[in-house]
């Protein structure tokens, strides 16, 4: 368990060749620190699946390098892996169910060991924004999305640009911290539909804020 944590946080504070500098905590390599990972999470014993959620694909890489602050070249050849990476929707239709929408954006399950597969899959998008004004609990890591479609005056534009946003956030902010929803197949082009509905349908509660 300690063998855990301590990989844990190193992985947290992970970047540069030797970037581990934390007062207390020994000066370690990149490799090193990698492998401590891995072995923390026994990695040699886990399913494929679960490897891939603990080796860092270019992005993941390229951001810890830069401890998320790449330079312009760097930020702009992540931003287009991004863009490369977004399939929009054949018919051109953005706008879902919202109800379905307000569901998805509450549920938390799914990525974890041991869930099972037939379950819905959620965008837990209240763990980092307020949406609805009507939802009391909310975490704060994200910009409040109240009035989100009001807001924007329901522009199609806007529309797109936020169906972007979920489906891959580092088309524009190179090392975000918000999942990869659509490019990591979190949530289907279809779940990302119904939660756009719910921040853009005018019926929505999260446009009916006061
Ligand atoms: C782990 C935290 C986290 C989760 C979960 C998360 N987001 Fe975000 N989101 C952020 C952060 C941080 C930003 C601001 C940085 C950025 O733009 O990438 C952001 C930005 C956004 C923006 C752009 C806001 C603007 O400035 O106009 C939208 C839209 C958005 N998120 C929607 C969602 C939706 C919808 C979900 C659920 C499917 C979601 N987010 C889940 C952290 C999160």
């Amino acid at each position: 368990m300690r063998r855990l944590l301590v990989a844990s946080l190193l992985a947290l504070s992970a970047s540069g060749a030797f970037a581990a500098e934390i007062p207390g905590l020994p000066k370690i390599s990149t490799e090193r620190r990698e492998q401590l990972v891995r072995d923390g999470f026994r990695y040699d014993k886990l399913p494929p699946e679960l490897r891939a959620r603990i080796d860092q694909d270019e992005t993941q890489r390229l951001c810890t390098e830069y401890r998320n602050e790449p330079p312009p070249e760097v930020a702009a050849h992540i931003e287009k892996l991004a863009r490369d990476s977004i399939v929009f929707p054949q018919d051109g239709n953005f706008l879902g169910d919202w109800k379905k929408g307000e569901a998805l954006s509450l549920n938390g399950y799914g990525l974890r060991m041991g869930d099972d597969p037939k379950r819905q899959v959620g965008g837990n998008c209240y763990a980092c924004h307020e949406m609805s004004p009507t939802e009391l609990s909310y975490g704060t890591l994200g910009p409040s999305l109240k009035a989100y479609g009001k807001l924007r005056d329901y522009d199609r534009e806007a529309i797109k640009e936020a169906y972007i946003k979920i489906y891959n956030p580092n088309a524009t902010v190179a090392c975000s911290t918000m999942p990869r929803f659509g490019t990591n197949k979190i949530l289907s082009i279809d779940d990302i539909r119904h939660i756009l509905a719910f921040l853009f349908d005018p019926e929505s509660p999260v446009n009916r804020a006061e």
